[in-house]
């Protein structure tokens, strides 16, 4: 299975859940690829911001690999599940999804059992990187124990 996690910049919020997700995959020996993206591309080429790297590292998890890239319409045909951050990442990935798109389109939230929003609160301006880790974190193993093979 492929996914891809996507947010505005690609450089705070997805590249957490992409890292996250990997370790995950990685703990339950499962046969999943994840990789995350942008709708902006503003960022492009960047690395993770410097507080998404360290709230990753104080979890033992390294996303300092990672690299800003720009969500596509051929993406739609290249994952299974694209699972975006908030409302307004819906919006932007549903306005360039194709009719015959093969990917699930979601809110990584709607895996979350108790959200008090749907939205991962965008820390790029205000901060809180650990109540996201936080939120991505529960949403990531309630994906995994919903969709792994039992
Ligand atoms: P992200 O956060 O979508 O979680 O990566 C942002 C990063 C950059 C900008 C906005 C949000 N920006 O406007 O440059």
């Amino acid at each position: 299975m492929k996914i891809l996690m996507v947010c505005l910049g690609n450089i705070c919020r997805s590249p957490i859940a992409e890292g996250v997700m990997s370790a995950l995959v990685h703990q339950h020996g499962l046969d999943w690829q994840v990789h995350s993206a942008g709708t902006s591309g503003f960022h492009n080429g960047e690395p993770p911001h410097r507080d998404s790297i360290a709230i990753c590292a104080k979890h033992d998890i390294s996303i300092t690999h990672q690299r800003s890239q720009q969500l596509t319409s051929q993406d739609f045909y290249t994952y299974d599940y694209i699972l975006v951050m908030d409302h307004s990442n819906l919006d932007n990935a549903r306005d360039i999804a194709p009719v015959n798109a093969k990917a699930t389109l979601e809110l990584l939230l709607s895996y979350h059992p108790n959200p008090q929003s749907l939205d991962v609160p965008d820390p790029y301006y205000t901060g809180g990187f650990d109540l996201v880790y936080d939120q991505i974190a529960v949403a990531c193993r309630h994906f995994v124990a919903q969709h792994s093979p039992s």
